[in-house]
């Protein structure tokens, strides 16, 4: 029986319980603690204690055979964690007292020496950016996918015509390839942002302590190194007060999850019976329990829906973090809960909405059909007479007054007689007809980035390379560090 601390010595107990008297109330417990949150952290906060049980026997501060005891005891926790042998116990603080206790138990002693030199406060920056680095790349590898999906569809519709909006209007006439091409390049920007938060995430603040490092001689690069971190962070008080990894990273969520937001804006419309550009799969639609006759898109509206949750999770995380005095606060602890909700909720849709859009059927006779009307051709009867020397103010006005003479007689450009062409200009010649089809209308653009598919097989070779260079053998290991047993 020790006499440190008055209430119990069982392992169990709160770490802090030494000075208090009382026991905490059953409510205070419930409303502190943090379990739920972090216990999916646990297999990153058992690397972490191993990585720091290394570092404690290098400096001297524990024996080699207490360092073995204590990886050993990590290890076997994690194995029983991950064969069900185990169950988090949910009615501790959190994952680091958990751990700690439940390795104390395992090996006596040399469990409580697992602590030295170090807070919760650093242990919890250092598993939240350590499980992070896995997080990126989960959701990495989810994009990559998704991306893979459309290069697919673009590489198989690189022909196919459909009308271009802006302001929801007929613009110009593009081709399928070059609409999920578009959407293929906001992912890769989603991708690259996210390795770069990573890298900003990529220093190590353990050894910060509480706030003011250690008078131990702990040697924190040592540790940072056995962790797969390129350096150590430079402050400790910023150590433990930061959280910008998850701040940007949720900023960087919400622009994906704004992104799938657009794309499945599109998806719903293309669905309804106007547009009838596409045909999702019954397997990612869903019905209604009294119109027979409905085939919903819900999967992308839903996927749109959960966009605010995703954005509110963000502004909480900022909320949160903009009153707080240095260094730690235990406001920050809700990090977890709002950082965790977005990324769920992010990783989800990428994966949902690659699945509705790998199994959709694309009507691209009806795509193509929607080329025309609209007069979707008339900026090409414009370049027409540019190609002939006339300005392209002017060219824009005699273009525009044939669209005015089409819209009174009902028809087409195409379907306009020559004579009000030659009454235009003098510099129509016949060949006008075959120049401004929306075949031709695509297939001469050809601007580096442009619809043309010849253009559009750059693209998609690019966005290969980008899949190809991005894809990383390590990946299978990843769920290695994602205790998901919960
Ligand atoms: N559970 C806390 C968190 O998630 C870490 C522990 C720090 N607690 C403390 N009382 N200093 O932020």
């Amino acid at each position: 029986m020790s006499n440190h601390g008055t209430i119990t010595n069982d392992n169990h107990a709160a770490l802090w319980h030494g000075r208090f008297q009382e026991g905490p109330d059953a409510d205070a417990v419930k409303f502190e603690t943090s379990i739920n949150d972090d216990m999916r952290m646990a297999f990153v906060d058992i690397m972490g204690s191993q990585a720091h049980a290394k570092m404690l026997y290098k400096s001297g501060l524990i024996s080699e055979d207490e360092q073995n005891q204590i990886i050993n005891g990590l290890e076997s926790i994690k194995d029983d964690l991950k064969n069900d042998k185990l169950k988090v116990d949910l009615s501790a603080e959190d994952i680091h007292s958990f751990v700690e206790a439940t390795l104390t138990d395992r090996i006596g002693e040399a469990g409580k020496k697992v602590h030295t030199g170090r807070s919760r406060n650093d242990q919890i920056a250092l598993d939240e950016k350590l499980y992070l680095r896995y997080q990126i790349k989960k959701l990495q590898k989810e994009l990559l996918k998704l991306i893979s999906v459309l290069v697919k569809i673009a590489s198989e519709n690189k022909e196919a015509l459909i009308p271009g909006f802006t302001h929801m209007q007929h613009a110009q006439p593009v081709t399928l390839a070059q609409h999920v091409c578009a959407w293929a390049w906001m992912f890769t920007r989603d991708f690259t942002r996210l390795s770069d938060a990573a890298k900003r995430a990529d220093l190590s603040p353990i050894g910060s302590c509480a706030l003011a490092g250690s008078g131990l001689p702990l040697n924190r690069e040592y540790e940072a190194s056995l962790l797969g971190f390129t350096a150590v962070t430079d402050n400790s008080l910023d150590s433990v007060s930061d959280r910008d990894y998850y701040l940007e990273t949720a900023s960087d969520l919400s622009i994906l999850q704004m992104h799938l937001s657009r794309a499945c804006e599109e998806i719903v419309y293309w669905a309804t019976t106007e547009f009838n550009f596409v045909d999702l799969s019954e397997k990612w639609s869903t019905g209604s329990s009294i119109m027979p006759q409905k085939k919903n898109p819900d999967f992308a509206e839903l996927i749109r829906g959960k966009t605010g949750r995703v954005y509110g999770d963000m502004v909480a995380l900022f909320t949160m973090m903009k009153g707080l005095p240095l260094a730690y606060d235990r406001d920050m602890q809700e990090d977890k809960s709002s950082f965790f909700e977005a990324y769920d909720t992010v990783i989800s849709s990428v994966r949902i909405f690659a699945e509705m859009i790998r199994t959709a059927k694309w009507n691209t006779s009806v795509m193509a059909a929607g080329c025309d009307g609209g007069y979707l051709n008339a900026t090409d009867v414009a370049d027409y007479l540019v190609r002939k020397g006339l300005p392209f103010r002017t060219a824009h006005g005699v273009s525009a007054g044939l669209v005015r003479i089409a819209i009174e007689k009902n028809c087409k450009l195409e379907e306009l007689d020559f004579s009000e062409y030659e009454k235009a200009s003098p510099l129509f010649e016949k060949d006008i007809f075959d120049l401004i089809t929306p075949e031709k209308c695509v297939e001469i653009r050809k601007t580096t980035g442009g619809p043309a598919p010849s253009e559009v097989q750059k693209q998609i070779d690019k966005l290969s390379a980008f899949i190809k260079d991005n894809t990383s053998a390590e990946e299978d290991s990843i769920d290695d560090f994602i205790y998901t047993g919960v």
